[in-house]
């Protein structure tokens, strides 16, 4: 067995290097050794869309794309999903152990009791439109929590850390809840502190006149398992913005109110709101072929579809298909869910599909229950939200306390393809 180093013959200048391999990675710095003159800046990777680039050091969360496997903290998806509970979840993402009792006790009180908001926020969700999206109001709602907790802002203070996650934690829901209880024209609902976490967002969602919202325990529990699945997922596009936006040393409302506007977009947790458009524009089971055959002509693509880290079916995918049919024995069989039948059906066994790997993906069935849930479908890309909030918190949170990396501000090189340097045209002169 040879040694752990790269070596590297430069043919520019024939000079030869050795670059040490850490853990199957070596060190792009290193490569700024490789020059071929005094003035050079050395060699850079060229990486666009961070195909093959590991900007941190991570203990939070384990994906293997290709056996599709997902660990938080070393357990598997699955055992959490059908053993565990999303608060419980989430102070393992966070501490890196399951709690025990007190502690557990401890945390879901603290959560549970700082889920009030001030009410000026009421006045600023008064402000948007009827018809604003629930996303948007959510990341302005939530990036205007800096200005309601400016301790926020001492980000190496381990107690303000502490305090600004439970806030973080525990206001993304009332802050869904009333964002859409203003799309829906109702009153605000209040959070009630007796109930579980996921059976109190039920209640901002869906109270009514009662004195008491009594959440439904199967729909309580499938949006808790739901969270659980959507909790973390290493460095994806909105871990990868939180983390971003912490290097420059923010604080975790702006980070937070960054990492949901990625989150946002139809390429990522956007995906879910998406898919139920596209079964609703198919229409029919009997569609579905022609459908598949205009995505592979490259016109659109098959949304919930597809993962630049999953090669194999989405562990995730898996367990939310099983919640799906729990919910919609309750609510009644979702009518798309034929199509996203058929569709995975054929999609699965297509040469084009299969070739590229693309198999569904968290975001294809998870829509689906939420709509049966009673859920407008504006409203996906905003649950997703509340439950990555932990693992956007958690890598923050990391990244702060790596040494590597609390003082590096996140800051990549370019390749400049632009004009040389040339003189100023006056107006008059330029064509
Ligand atoms: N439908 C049809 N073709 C696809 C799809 C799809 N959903 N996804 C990828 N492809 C094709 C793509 O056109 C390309 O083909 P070719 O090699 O001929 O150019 C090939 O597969 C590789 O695609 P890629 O864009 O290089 O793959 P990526 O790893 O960069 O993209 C993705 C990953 C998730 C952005 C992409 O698969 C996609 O757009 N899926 C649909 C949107 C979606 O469901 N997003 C949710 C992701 S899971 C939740 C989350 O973590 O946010």
């Amino acid at each position: 067995m040879g040694s752990d180093t790269l070596t590297v013959i430069d043919n520019r200048t024939g000079r030869q290097y050795e670059i040490p391999i850490h853990d199957g990675a070596i060190n792009a710095p290193d490569l700024r050794q490789i020059r071929v003159s005094e003035e050079d800046f050395g060699l850079v990777s060229y990486d666009p869309g961070f195909m093959n680039t590991a900007p941190c050091q991570s203990k939070i969360t384990f994906i293997d794309g290709d056996q599709g496997i997902l660990r938080y903290r070393g357990y598997p998806i699955e055992e959490l999903a059908e053993k565990s509970t999303y608060l419980e979840v989430a102070y393992l993402i966070l501490h890196g152990e399951l709690p025990t009792k007190p502690q557990l006790d401890d945390w879901s009180y603290n959560v549970i009791h700082h889920s009030i908001l001030h009410e000026n926020i009421k006045k600023f969700i008064d402000g948007f439109h009827h018809d604003a999206h629930p996303m948007g109001m959510l990341v302005s709602t939530v990036g205007a929590l800096s200005t309601f907790y400016t301790d926020a802002k001492h980000i190496f203070d381990a107690e303000s850390r502490t305090k600004q996650t439970y806030r973080l934690v525990a206001k993304m829901p009332t802050i869904a809840g009333f964002a859409y209880r203003h799309s829906i024209g109702m009153p605000y609902a209040y959070p009630d502190n007796d109930l579980s976490y996921t059976g109190n967002f039920l209640n901002m969602l869906f109270k009514m006149t009662e004195l008491k919202y009594q959440p439904h325990p199967v729909l309580e529990r499938a949006l808790d398992v739901l969270f659980i699945l959507h909790a973390d997922h290493e460095q994806n596009i909105s871990t990868n913005v939180m983390r971003g936006v912490g290097s420059a040393h923010s604080d975790p409302y702006c980070a937070v109110a960054a990492a949901a506007a990625a989150l946002y977009g139809p390429l990522h947790g956007g995906a879910n709101e998406q898919v139920l458009k596209m079964l609703s524009e198919i229409g029919h089971k009997d569609k579905v072929p022609s459908f598949i055959q205009k995505v592979k002509a490259g016109d659109g693509r098959l949304m919930g579809f597809g993962h630049r880290v999953y090669k194999n079916y989405d562990p995730r995918a898996k367990i939310i298909k099983k919640v799906a049919y729990d919910v919609f024995e309750l609510k009644g069989r979702n009518p798309l869910l034929d199509i996203a039948l058929e569709l995975e059906r054929i999609a699965l066994e297509d040469d084009y599909f299969i070739k590229r790997k693309l198999y569904p993906n968290v975001d294809f069935y998870s829509g689906l229950i939420y709509q049966s849930m009673g859920l407008q479908i504006d409203m996906f890309p905003v649950l997703f939200a509340i439950a990555r909030t932990i693992g956007w918190i958690a890598h923050w949170e990391e990244m702060l306390l790596d040494p590597e990396q609390k003082m590096k501000i996140a800051r990549p090189r370019q390749l400049y393809r632009g004009a040389e340097k040339r003189g100023y045209v006056p107006i008059e002169k330029r064509k």
